[in-house]
């Protein structure tokens, strides 16, 4: 029995790790869809977030994406925005840079 669960935990530990270095060769939040994205590449919107694009727009997106004076990303758990998606390229102004806010041209539903 003692060995079972040495080798239980061995097991354990092995598959954690292997979930860790894949953290770190894609740093994508969640959706393994997303793990072929290159670097610099959009990445695809995850399944959850099927019909938000219709029924939320840009505006909707922003609400958890997007920064307010209390924190970036107004939804913790959500990716950030870059800061090139901020008119003028900065965070600060808390607007959508112009050419960024047709999201889903650039981000189709994965
Ligand atoms: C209700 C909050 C919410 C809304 C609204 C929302 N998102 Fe997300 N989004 C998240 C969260 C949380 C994640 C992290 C992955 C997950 O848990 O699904 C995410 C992940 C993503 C990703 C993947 C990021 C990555 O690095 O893998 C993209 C792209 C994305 N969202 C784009 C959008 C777009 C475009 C819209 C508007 C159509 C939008 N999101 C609306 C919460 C939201
Ligand atoms: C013109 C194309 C384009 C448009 C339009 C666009 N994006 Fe992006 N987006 C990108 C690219 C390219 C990246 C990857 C940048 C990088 O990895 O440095 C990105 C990255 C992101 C990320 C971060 C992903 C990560 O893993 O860090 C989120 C979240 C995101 N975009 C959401 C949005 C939302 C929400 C909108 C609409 C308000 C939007 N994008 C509009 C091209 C676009």
């Amino acid at each position: 029995m003692k060995k079972k669960a040495v080798a239980t935990a061995l097991v354990l530990t092995m598959a954690l790790g292997a979930g860790a270095l894949a953290g770190c060769a894609t740093e994508r939040a969640g959706y393994t869809g997303n793990d072929d994205i290159p670097t610099g590449a959009p990445p695809l919107m995850p399944p959850t977030h099927v019909g938000r694009a219709d029924n939320l727009g840009a505006a909707g997106c922003y609400g958890c994406h997007g920064a307010n004076d209390l924190a970036n990303p107004m939804l913790n758990g959500a990716t950030a925005l870059p800061d090139d998606h901020y008119k003028d390229g900065n965070v600060e102004t808390k607007k959508i840079e112009p050419t960024r806010e047709q999201c889903i041209t650039c981000h189709p539903q994965g």
